[in-house]
């Protein structure tokens, strides 16, 4: 009898076939999505509502796993969320199979190699690395020496205009207090092969456009981890008479969405001189004050976005003096929701609540640049829907089979690739192909639009 081991057991779990190798699991346990390459057999598998990832791992290795996937998770770090290890698993011929370790299948998420097939633009593969500098950053932060840092092992999720990433392989991680000078380049080395190698595999598969170069890129994500890293931990000195500076490291650690839990202060040579040094810093800092006065959790940049639209509406509604709260629950019930709602349930799956919101804001700019008046919210969704919506490939969950027109290869193992590769790619996707210009000027697109209208 397989054994399970788990701290949130799904029952449900229990009558798979842990019998049968999982790569001869009968198709209606599972389900067909865009997978990254891997080494092990990984499958998606289907239980009631949810779904599910499975890798097949030896049995140090999967328990190894799920234990650094728990500690990340605690850390609030992004990485896929552990559920079980099952071992002892014993085949019909009664011959011993490996533990298989399951995670949840992280909603949204896109492999790099799903990204890069639909095409993507410079800017995109700009926004793609600094996404996997952040994660690997806040990997550091809390001790985690990664060992295999590549785009294979991370998924990446929209956010607002930008990417979130999430690791997904913690197979030879490791946890420690704090990580050395020598530990966190030891993973910069690494970093560096393996995106060396991934760019270059685009490159020769003509999926990496013809101005970047694999070299300059991974070069590029190098320069900007140390300079996210000195940001985030360096100490800097300054005359006594620069104290605004302290307010001023505040600031720009905020803007790069850091609250700073303990900033060192030291003065110097008798109060002439001041040291200051964020010692614990944490990510998420518009994530959280939008989940304190909303609810909705969602990823950093979309919470800038919806932050900045709460205060449009603040200011609309001329309640710049009523409490945050009160205004919060007022934009979350009379603006977000409806128009969330007015999406029709079979489109729910193309993005989900913040990014489609994020993605109307941008629309109804555009609309009302066109037509010269302020487009309301629910005029423009439907605009949204019927223009951009519907032409969207679907990212959440697809029913195996039924996902693709065209037919993969195999449809439980995505990057074995299309029986009639080399054909048609992927139908574009809008976002991607430029066909939809957004607005990109970082977050301030409200006072932008003000600007042009005053
Ligand atoms: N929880 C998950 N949610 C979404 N995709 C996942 C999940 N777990 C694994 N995958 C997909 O499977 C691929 C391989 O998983 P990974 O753990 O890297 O396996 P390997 O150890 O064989 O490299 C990943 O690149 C990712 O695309
Ligand atoms: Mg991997």
């Amino acid at each position: 009898m397989p054994r399970f081991l788990s701290s949130r057991p799904d029952s449900r779990l229990i009558p798979l076939p842990w019998e049968v190798p999982l790569a001869e699991w009968p198709e209606e346990n599972l389900v067909a999505l865009p997978r990254g390459i891997s080494r092990h057999v990984v499958r998606f598998i289907r239980v009631g509502n949810s779904v599910y990832a499975a890798k097949e791992v030896l049995e140090h290795l999967a328990l190894h796993e799920y234990r650094m996937l728990t500690d990340l998770h605690r850390a609030g770090t992004p990485s896929v969320e552990p559920l079980a290890v099952v071992s002892g698993r014993v085949g019909e011929d009664g011959v011993p199979l490996d533990p298989v370790l399951v995670t949840r299948h992280l909603a949204f998420s896109l492999p790099y190699r799903a990204l890069f097939t639909q095409g993507v633009r410079p800017e995109t593969v700009s926004r793609l690395l600094d996404a996997l500098v952040l994660l690997l950053a806040r990997l550091h932060l809390v001790g985690f020496l990664w060992g295999d840092v590549s785009l294979s092992n991370v998924l990446f999720r929209r956010d607002a205009g930008e990417f979130a990433a999430y690791l997904v392989d913690a197979e030879t991680g490791e946890l420690h207090e704090t990580l050395t000078r020598g530990q966190r380049e030891h993973d910069l080395q690494i970093a560096t092969t393996n995106l060396y190698g991934e760019f270059s595999d685009l490159e020769a598969g003509q999926l990496l456009d013809a101005s970047l170069d694999p070299q300059r890129l991974t070069e590029s994500i190098i320069a900007r981890y140390r300079e996210l890293w000195s940001e985030l931990t360096e100490a800097e000195e300054f005359a006594g008479t620069e104290m605004s500076r302290i307010e001023k490291r505040v600031r720009r650690l905020n803007a790069l969405g850091f609250d700073v839990a303990e900033l060192a202060i030291d003065t110097l040579e008798g109060g002439s001189r001041i040291r200051i040094q964020p010692k614990v810093v944490d990510a998420g800092h518009h994530a959280r004050r939008l989940l304190r006065l909303t609810g909705l959790d969602t990823e950093e940049n979309q919470a800038r976005r919806l932050l900045n639209d709460l205060d449009t509406f603040r200011a609309r509604t001329n309640q710049t003096e009523t409490d945050e709260a009160v205004v919060a629950h007022q934009w979350l019930t009379q603006s977000f929701q409806p128009v969330v709602d007015a999406v029709p349930a079979e489109l729910r799956g193309k993005r989900e609540g913040a990014q489609l919101y994020h993605e109307l804001l941008d629309y109804r700019w555009y609309a009302s640049q066109r037509e010269n008046r302020e487009v309301p919210m629910l005029e423009a969704v439907h605009g949204y829907i019927a223009d951009v919506l519907r032409g969207l490939p679907d990212e959440v969950i697809a029913e195996a089979g039924q996902a693709e027109e065209r037919q993969l290869a195999n449809p439980y193992d995505p990057s074995q690739g299309y029986v009639d590769d080399d054909e048609e790619p992927l139908p574009p996707d809008p976002w991607e192909t430029g066909e939809q210009e957004l607005v990109r000027p970082g977050f301030l697109d409200i006072d932008a639009l003000r600007a042009r209208k005053g």
